[in-house]
């Protein structure tokens, strides 16, 4: 009767590393639950995991490079063409203080092209008492243009900010250091004919290209108030359409931006909905609007279309 009183473990633990895969049997009902409880989680949060949260907004995918400079415009007054014949000493007086403004701290103040700021740059500034090895000229005209639009890759910049009787007034002052080849009747006329000196110009002002998208953005996303359109949904009188967007718009603000910015445009029902069911994250809405009948959704638009515009 020893048999009856002997306790027959149901599982006979020093066998259990001889036979491993019974142990799978010991682990499995914990593992079960934990990918149950993973899978509950995951299912929870599957509308805020597809959400996708890069702002509604269009980013310019425009890049430039040689941007429009900033400059104010306004009228250049007419310049008596005789301050290129024949500069007077007031004139050159005058070039000789701007020069020192704005040039000498790289070209020197003798124009030897020693300033202080010399010794950064490569290539150096113009000693413009050398005659030889000058990039555009030494021309009148070259110096003009030289002062117009600078030389570029250097730390020549242009000065076409200067006005026009001060740049001259400067040429003058600088043509001063050495010999220069004289200026002629035809080519004086040649540059008035291109630079209107006897009649002057108005200029428009000039801003940044950055600053005119920015403008036309503005101007084409006239701001909508957030609060009072929404507000304005939940007084829509079909209270139906009201619980739909409370509930299947994930992102309010996105839903009420793209949707004025694209759908108002077209104002065509049947092209919202097909953007919106190919990508409703994208349009602020809960993945699952998809399921919705397409007259639900249509009626959806009609009540966004009135709170919006
Ligand atoms: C930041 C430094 C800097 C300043 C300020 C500057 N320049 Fe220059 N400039 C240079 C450099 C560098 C060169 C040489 C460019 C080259 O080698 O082509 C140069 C070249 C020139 C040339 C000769 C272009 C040629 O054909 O070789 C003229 C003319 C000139 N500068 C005039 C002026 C005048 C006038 C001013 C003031 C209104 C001025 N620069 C201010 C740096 C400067």
């Amino acid at each position: 009767m020893a048999d009856k009183n002997s306790f027959e473990p149901e599982i006979e633990f020093k066998d259990l590393p001889k036979n491993p895969s019974r142990l799978f049997g010991w682990v499995f009902p914990y593992y079960a639950v934990l990918f149950l409880v993973m899978g509950i989680y995951f299912v929870k949060h599957m509308n805020s995991a597809s959400f996708n949260n890069v702002p509604a907004i269009y980013t310019d995918s425009l890049i430039v490079s040689a941007d429009v400079e900033m400059k104010k415009g306004g009228i250049m007054p007419a310049i008596d063409l005789g301050i290129i014949s024949n500069p007077n000493a007031d004139l050159i007086g005058q070039g000789k203080t701007l020069f020192q403004t704005n040039c000498s701290s790289c070209h020197g103040t003798e124009g030897k092209g020693d300033g202080v700021a010399a010794a950064a740059l490569t290539p150096k500034p113009r000693n413009f008492h050398e005659t030889e090895g000058w990039t555009n000229g030494r021309t009148f005209t070259d110096l003009y243009n030289t002062l117009e639009k600078g030389v570029p890759n250097t730390g020549m910049i242009a000065y076409e900010f200067i006005p026009a009787k001060d740049r001259i007034a400067i040429i003058q002052y600088l043509r001063t250091f050495t010999d220069f080849p004289k200026v002629s009747d035809q080519e004086i006329a040649k540059l008035d004919e291109n630079f209107s000196f006897s009649k002057g110009v108005a200029t428009a002002s000039n801003i940044t290209l950055e600053m005119a998208t920015k403008k036309i953005a503005e101007e084409a996303n006239t701001k909508l108030d957030l609060n009072v359109v929404i507000e304005k949904i939940n007084q829509s009188n079909d209270k139906n359409i009201v619980g739909l967007f409370n509930s299947y718009a994930l992102d309010k603000e996105k839903v009420l931006v793209v949707f004025s910015r694209d759908y108002l445009k077209t104002n065509n029902a049947d092209l919202f909905i097909d953007r919106l069911i190919a990508s409703p994250s994208a349009n602020g809405f809960k993945p699952s609007i998809v399921e919705l009948p397409r007259e639900q959704i249509i009626q959806l638009f009609n009540v966004l279309v009135k709170a919006v515009s």
